[in-house]
């Protein structure tokens, strides 16, 4: 089997790996070596977040990808999002250290059915959250990120009539600070649907004094009772700033190592999902291992690629997100 096949198959270069390399340290000396930049989502595993150049959520994630000097960038992330730091920079080399690492968000809207949707609202502009593939981005008039998408359909005319994809619950929560009045397209996030409503109100009970902080990407039923929803990286910042000592924290659990790494003393608990697991991981971002990262980089594979039509087509809506925010101060 060759390097590629195995690639199509697992989605990463299955290569033994001398048990005695110091991966942290091997890994340092290929990004001097290539000048490459590890980018990595709040989502990854601890390992691989303490050896990134550069942790944040998604808007962060692409401000960097778009500014970056280095010659390639390594994604810590999932395919989407290494996907749209190749459109930001369709020159530079961009590697995902699994490209089997999807979205089930990005799944749950297909392009080919989401233009035939679109079709149905000619007069409506389309704004998609980023977590979608780089041909949905190609079919939208502006992209945005659970940190932005208030104020991204705010900018806009108030009679101004807006289709909101792929995810119905961040949709259903802008339309509800808005006031507008969205067309949603009926996708979600496999990880931020399992939340248990029953659970996290006994969690509460036992923790009264801890505050229930949530990703918009959970359900509208689940946000009603959080203290505070917000971005992963608002989510972060809430619990540096607050006086609060616990929380109980609805969004994957990867984001806990950076709440206990700022928050020396306060107590992180993941809110409890509806099946008897007690932590909620995404299965996708989780693919990418430091073991993945390390041959990834050394063999500058798996690389991600975008079409030249459709980082055309799909460059300006995320531009337009870029702008939109810069001027926002966000
Ligand atoms: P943010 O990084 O914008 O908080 O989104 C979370 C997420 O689900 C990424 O897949
Ligand atoms: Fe996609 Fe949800 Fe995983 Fe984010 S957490 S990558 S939205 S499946």
């Amino acid at each position: 089997m060759d390097i590629f096949e195995e690639i199509n198959i697992k989605g990463f270069v299955d290569e033994p790996i001398d048990p005695t390399l110091d991966l942290f340290e091997e890994i340092e000396k290929l990004k001097k070596e290539k000048n490459a930049v590890i980018l990595a989502h709040y989502y990854q595993e601890p390992d691989i977040q303490d050896i990134a150049d550069y942790i944040g959520d998604s808007l962060g994630l692409s401000q960097e990808a778009a500014k970056t000097d280095a010659d390639i960038i390594v994604f810590a992330g999932v395919h989407f999002m290494a996907e749209t730091a190749k459109i930001l920079s369709p020159t530079k080399k961009v590697l995902l250290p699994d490209l089997k690492a999807g979205c089930s968000l990005s799944d749950s809207c297909p392009p080919h059915l989401f233009s035939k949707f679109k079709e149905k609202y000619p007069d409506h502009l389309v704004i998609t959250y980023v977590n979608c593939s780089a041909e949905l981005k190609a079919l939208s008039d502006i992209v945005c990120t659970s940190s932005n998408a208030v104020q991204i359909v705010e900018s806009l005319p108030k009679d101004q009539k807006i289709i909101f994809g792929p995810d119905r619950n961040l949709g259903t929560y802008v339309a509800k600070k808005t006031g507008r009045d969205l067309v949603l397209w009926n996708g979600a996030c496999m990880v931020h649907e399992i939340f248990s409503m029953q659970r996290i109100a006994k969690l509460r009970a036992q923790h009264p004094e801890a505050k229930f902080i949530a990703h918009p990407e959970c359900e509208d039923a689940i946000l009603k009772t959080a203290d505070y929803i917000g971005s992963t990286t608002g989510l972060l910042k809430y619990t540096m700033n607050s006086e609060a000592k616990e929380f109980i924290v609805a969004t994957e659990s990867g984001i806990i190592h950076q709440m206990e790494k700022a928050n020396p003393g306060k107590v992180f608990i993941p809110a409890p999902p509806n099946n008897t697991c007690a932590c909620n991981d995404c299965p996708h971002m989780k693919r990418n291992t430091l073991e993945k990262l390390y041959l990834c980089m050394k063999n500058e594979l798996p690389e991600v690629s975008v079409p030249m039509d459709v980082i055309e087509k799909a460059r300006l809506p995320i531009e337009r997100m870029l702008e939109i925010s810069a001027r926002l101060g966000l």
